[in-house]
């Protein structure tokens, strides 16, 4: 696997993972347990994020604590399931701006559709985390990664929950320095390009739509 791949095994994200693959679960259970999901992924994704030192005064004494520093975050979900992942991710870092990427897939084609852009104005100097529950041809991401490059980001992560070898390798072809933070790679794609075994329409289940 490329080093660029942070697969997360935790047990409590796995645990979850499992009740979002189940067909019965509601679309009020697969919100909440994707917005849990994304707060637990979000944690690992800002491991990097550089601190300074500053002083402050406890009750006891002065000290010197450690503080988040200089950079800043957005939020880029991909409609609309990426937007599932946001309100997890804020409960974490809530002063991150929130931008938008559209991109749907042709059902037909299965290539993706850029539809919608709208990002924060200092984009370059943020550290831009894309979210999408699915990263199946790897069409979506690797094109949303390409508008926000030409927007003038740099600093771009990616949290997807369920990913194929096949996507992740599609979207390295192109942007091969991304980082790409999943919670499982799949066995692969089926004849309608779905992950298998996957957790079905991730846009239908969480919005209730079919
Ligand atoms: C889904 C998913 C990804 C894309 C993944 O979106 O949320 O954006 O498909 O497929 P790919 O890796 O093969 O490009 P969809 O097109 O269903 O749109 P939606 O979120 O509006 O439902
Ligand atoms: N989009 C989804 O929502 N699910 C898949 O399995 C593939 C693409």
């Amino acid at each position: 696997m490329s080093d660029k791949v942070n697969l997360i095994v935790h047990p409590l994200i796995q645990h979850k993972l499992t009740l979002l693959r189940d067909k019965n679960t509601s679309s009020k259970d697969f919100r909440q347990l994707v917005s849990e999901v994304s707060m637990l992924m979000a944690y690992e994704v800002t491991r990097t994020l550089p601190l300074e030192d500053i002083q402050i005064e406890t009750p006891i004494c002065k000290t010197t604590g450690k503080s988040l520093s200089g950079l800043d975050v957005a939020i880029v979900p991909i409609m609309r399931a990426g937007m599932g992942m946001v309100e997890g991710m804020l409960n974490l870092i809530p002063t991150a701006k929130v931008g938008h990427i559209g991109i749907y897939r042709d059902e037909e084609t299965i290539q993706p559709v850029e539809y919608y852009c709208k990002l924060p104005s200092d984009i370059s100097e943020r550290l831009v985390i894309v979210t999408d529950p699915m990263l199946a041809t790897g069409g979506s991401l690797r094109d949303a990664i390409t508008m926000l490059k030409k927007r003038g980001a740099v600093n771009i992560k990616a949290m997807v929950l369920v990913s194929t070898e096949y996507g992740i390798n599609e979207v390295h072809k192109v942007h091969p320095e991304l980082e790409i933070f999943t919670i499982s790679i799949d066995e692969g794609l089926n004849e309608k390009s779905y992950i298998v075994p996957g957790l079905g329409d991730a846009g239908d289940r969480l919005f209730g739509t079919k």
